[in-house]
């Protein structure tokens, strides 16, 4: 009975894998490749325009000059795909920049297909980056109060889907979180002969306070308001699994989780029940804590960074949306 030290229990010494670098690597159940990294790019109409965000050391918003520069920078680290949101010169209440041909993300996508062929471009399909409210459907105002109405908005962004897809986006990516968006899209994309376009649905997207940076990185905060009408409540797991369901059901090819690190056991339950290409998003505010902290000296970059990708890839994510993709990258190559 006393197990190991008496050698009946031989099984019982489990640290005899871990005794060398070489032996940990042979064990491990999960590895992180550059492969399954995406970098999120904001994109500004202008010239030779890198414009820092406050709240996100080392992001900017960049004209499409320096996003190409920068996604080739990326590409050369290793790093497969980028996920572009814009930022338009005016914004409105029908969100025309979002589905203008010569939109900002339009623009975008077409140099860097021409530039970087075998950089897989992904573009986020919303519209509150493009409205003068900041929210991501059409408004209805009710005297005081206001609505945001559903089906109207399903045209804008079947609309901007396609427009980002004939520019040459390899992928699209929904994230406003209407009812039906993703049947609106594919049958938009399918009547453009774009039948080819998958679909990554931010399927499972919660109204979380951790995209507070992104907005300052988007000019994208709703004016009045919040989200929670649309996105989905933390407090819910069943609920994430009918979203998933209902986007698999109306062409989704891939679904995301996001936020990320707090939301693993929503990572966990997609992955394992519907077995379908899962992304999970390391969004803005979670980027931005590991950051301030490694500002202040509190914690190392490199080490948190991996292992929070691996926590990520142990949840049972298959592709890794994070603002540290390209330093990532770095870190995996030796
Ligand atoms: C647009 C969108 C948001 C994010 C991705 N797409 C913000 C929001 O819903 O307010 C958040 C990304 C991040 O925080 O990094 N709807």
């Amino acid at each position: 009975m006393n197990g190991p030290l008496t050698g009946q229990f031989p099984a019982l010494r489990l640290r005899r894998l871990r005794q060398s670098p070489a032996l940990r690597a042979m064990v491990a159940e999960n590895r992180l490749t550059r492969d399954q990294l995406v970098l999120p790019l904001f994109a500004r109409p202008g010239r030779k325009i890198r414009k820092p965000v406050a709240s996100m050391p080392g992001v900017f918003q960049l004209s499409p000059d320096e996003i190409v520069k920068e996604a080739a920078t990326a590409h050369a680290a290793g790093v497969p795909a980028v996920l572009l949101f814009g930022i338009p010169d005016r914004k409105d209440a029908r969100a025309s920049g979002a589905w203008a041909a010569n939109g900002i993300v339009q623009k975008t996508v077409r140099m860097l297909k021409k530039e970087l062929p075998s950089l897989l471009v992904i573009t986020d399909v919303c519209l509150c980056e493009y409205m003068s409210h900041g929210h991501c459907g059409i408004v209805r105002k009710r005297g005081d109060d206001y609505r945001i109405d559903n089906d109207p908005s399903l045209k804008l962004l079947a609309d901007t889907a396609r427009s980002q897809a004939e520019a040459g986006a390899d992928i699209v990516a929904p994230s406003d979180m209407m009812d039906g968006r993703i049947g609106a899209i594919r049958a938009a994309l399918d009547q453009a002969g774009l039948t080819e376009t998958p679909i990554l649905s931010y399927a499972a997207k919660y109204s979380s306070a951790f995209y507070g940076p992104f907005r300052d990185a988007a000019e994208s905060a709703p004016h009045f308001g919040d989200r929670r009408s649309y996105q989905m409540s933390p407090s819910n797991t069943a609920e994430a699994l009918r979203e998933v369901a209902l986007d698999i059901q109306e062409g989704a090819d891939m679904v995301m989780v996001k936020p990320a690190l707090a939301y693993l056991d929503i990572l966990w339950r997609v992955k394992s029940e519907f077995g379908y290409p899962t992304a999970a998003y390391a969004v803005s505010g979670e980027y931005s804590m590991i950051q301030a902290a490694v500002e202040r000296g509190w914690l190392d970059e490199r080490a948190v960074t991996l292992e929070s990708l691996m926590a990520l890839r142990r949840a049972g994510a298959d592709i890794l949306i994070t603002y540290s993709a390209v330093k990532a990258a770095q870190w995996l190559e030796g």
